[in-house]
């Protein structure tokens, strides 16, 4: 099972198998975190949409199940000047449909505005003296990395170009998820626009490669043994891959979102704001289709107010209501355990590099 190579980041991270599972912020959970550690790869947890407390109880579950390195990861994005009461009226008005629809309440500008206090998030995860700390968006400040390093804690930040690549290699980060724009979820675009940095991970990934000297770590569209060995061919030491992991048996999420991540074609996923006010690629539905055009406030204040719509289209797998991020490669996913998935990755992906050492001698 074990390939011949062994990467930088396997030693960084202490890992088994080159392979991360991709932090999924409101789709991944303790159970599924935990399982991908033990199976030999390095879990993340996405914490972004959590409160500290919600944070401090993930992490102790996660630390109840495994006693493996992870990874916590939150958007480094600078605080954002709130939106006004009126323009979040305006907004609430426009999706008071959706609200009756699932019988929900506004909900209230206050709050909208106040959101979760990113500085509190980032001091329960420095607290819990976590092993990695991964980020997307942009980069924590250099006090907070100053904060971060103080404790070993292992930095991974997110570029979908090589000037966010030079910048992190600059902060002193430990390795570099370079994020193709096949890849599900938020563009982690933080210099720059992001249609600048819709960039293949084809093209990507050997650029930034060439322009830093720590480890990369290839995310986009990676699914099956054939990716891990071209990324690997490419120059990366390790894969980060989302989803995949969505409908692994661990992974909480809803049975038709699952469905919906293996049944859809390469070109049934667009990039759209309708949900959180900032660009994401998930599976068409109703709500994008009703929603695309209209001029959402910015994130994270637009997925505060479609957020109840979201959790309780969650709860009852109406999928047509919900973001459904995944990449471009969701039709390659399995319907396994964690264990299984990655063994089968792993033994793909020595086969196909046996099979181009054979096939090339
Ligand atoms: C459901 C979902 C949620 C995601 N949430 C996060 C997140 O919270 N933080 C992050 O850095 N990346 C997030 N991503 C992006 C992944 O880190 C990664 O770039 C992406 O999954 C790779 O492409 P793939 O989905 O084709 O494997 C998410 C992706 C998905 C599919």
């Amino acid at each position: 099972m074990e390939i011949a190579m062994r990467t930088r980041l396997q030693e960084l991270l202490g890992i088994k198998y080159p392979i991360v599972q991709a932090p999924l912020a409101g789709s991944d959970n303790p159970e599924l975190v935990a399982a991908a550690c033990n199976a030999g790869v390095l879990g993340s947890f996405g914490a972004q949409y959590l409160t500290p407390d919600e944070i401090r109880k993930a992490l102790a579950r996660i630390r109840s199940l495994t006693d493996k390195p992870f990874a916590v990861n939150l958007f480094s994005q600078p605080r954002k000047q709130p939106p006004g009461d009126h323009q979040i009226a305006e907004e609430s008005k426009r999706l008071s449909k959706y609200y009756a629809e699932f019988g929900i309440s506004t909900p209230l500008a206050d709050a909208v505005k106040t959101g979760i206090d990113p500085d509190a998030q980032f001091q329960a995860i420095l607290e819990a003296r976590v092993a990695v700390f991964s980020f997307t968006l942009g980069i924590p400040n250099p006090d907070q990395i100053k904060e971060l390093k103080k404790a070993s804690i292992i930095l991974i930040g997110t570029a979908t170009n090589v000037k966010e690549a030079r910048a992190l290699a600059a902060a002193q980060v430990d390795a570099i998820t370079a994020q193709g724009s096949e890849a599900g979820g938020h563009r982690g675009t933080f210099a720059g626009e992001f249609e600048d940095s819709m960039i293949g991970l084809m093209a990507l990934v050997p650029q930034v490669v060439d322009a830093v000297d720590i480890p990369v770590i290839a995310a986009g569209g990676i699914m099956d043994g054939r990716g891990i060995a071209a990324a690997l061919a490419l120059g990366a030491e390790g894969v980060q891959m989302g989803t995949a992991f969505l409908t692994v048996e661990e992974c909480a999420v809803h049975q038709n979102y699952k469905l919906a991540v293996q049944n859809h074609d390469a070109d049934d996923t667009t990039i759209t704001d309708v949900f959180s006010g900032a660009p994401a690629r998930g599976i068409k539905n109703k709500f994008i289709a009703e929603n695309t055009g209209r001029h959402p406030l910015p994130f994270p204040f637009q997925n505060a107010l479609t957020r109840p719509i979201r959790n309780a289209a969650n709860k009852t797998g109406q999928i047509e209501y919900t973001n459904l991020w995944s990449g471009q490669a969701g039709r390659l996913a399995r319907r396994v355990s964690t264990k299984e998935l990655i063994g089968s990755l792993m033994s793909e992906t020595k086969d196909v590099l046996n099979k181009l050492a054979t096939d090339s001698a």
